[in-house]
């Protein structure tokens, strides 16, 4: 990564997207922003210019990400604005309330619509530009909770198990193309999202610590990050505990 990358952040307005296109501010780049809500959009437009050097542009579109049909205009948009794209993130997601989904299948499609089929939309999308192009990069925000399923949250999940095994394989597909993929997986991070939870100890960790994260795991071209590192250590021991003790263990 370098210093004149034009990056698109879908999802820009999510704790994570901010901290992130901070750093990237930091580091010259320009960025498209494309969030859902308007005033939170609007004054973190306001925020990057003030930081960026003249030169680096700071743009931005309202949209609603589910709305699936819109996501070709908005690439359009972006490349418009940057005069090309090099790097596409995509950050957003929505955490379920797992008991309401029970009681609820649309619900539950609608989840896994926000958290998986969206997501899936925009890195196919941006994959099909990139790889004729000949370069770039796709980042997307999983999960260390798509690692496994488990009762206390199968639905989001499976959702975020279904775009690391989707990024897996576009990741396959392009790397002949010259267009890296990488895919994220934060353990639990203190941002709105995780409003409702209890948010002592030493498993959690501030948006910053996942943006540097990201940012570092973009320049040495990785493939799948867990963020913090010590997730890694955790889901292996997770992955590989036997079905018959983990259903007991009511996780
Ligand atoms: N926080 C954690 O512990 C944690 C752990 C692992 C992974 N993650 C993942 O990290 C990513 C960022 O989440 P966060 O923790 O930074 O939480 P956050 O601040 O609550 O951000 C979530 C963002 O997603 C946006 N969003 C949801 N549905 C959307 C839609 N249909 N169209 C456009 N935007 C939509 C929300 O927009 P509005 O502001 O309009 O609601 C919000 O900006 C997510 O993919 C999340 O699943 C988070």
């Amino acid at each position: 990564m370098n210093t004149t990358q034009r990056v698109v952040l879908f999802g820009a307005t999510s704790a994570i997207a901010q901290a992130t296109a901070r750093l990237l501010v930091q580091q010259g780049c320009s960025l498209f922003l494309v969030g859902r809500n308007a005033m939170k959009l609007q004054a973190l437009v306001d925020d990057l210019r003030v930081r960026a050097a003249p030169g680096q542009r700071i743009e931005s579109m309202n949209a609603d990400l589910d709305i699936i049909d819109g996501h070709a205009h908005l690439f359009d948009v972006a490349e418009k604005n940057l005069d090309g794209i090099d790097t596409v993130f995509i950050a957003h997601g929505a955490l379920p309330d797992q008991a309401a989904c029970e009681a609820s299948v649309p619900l539950t499609l609608a989840l896994i619509h926000t958290n998986a089929l969206s997501v899936i939309a925009l890195a196919g999308e941006a994959a099909n530009r990139l790889q004729t192009q000949g370069h770039g990069l796709i980042v997307a925000i999983g999960s260390v909770a798509g690692d496994r399923g488990r009762q206390s949250n199968y639905v989001y999940g499976a959702a975020k198990g279904m775009l690391a095994l989707f990024l897996q394989g576009l990741r396959n597909r392009l790397a002949p193309h010259g267009v890296q993929v990488l895919t994220i997986k934060p353990g639990f991070v203190d941002t709105p999202m995780t409003a409702e939870f209890k948010k002592k100890g030493p498993l959690w960790a501030t948006p910053e610590r996942i943006a540097h994260g990201i940012i570092k795991a973009m320049r040495s071209r990785r493939d799948v990050v867990y963020l913090p590192w010590f997730w890694y250590w955790i889901m292996l021991i997770i992955r590989h505990m036997p079905e018959r003790i983990f259903k007991r263990m009511k996780l």
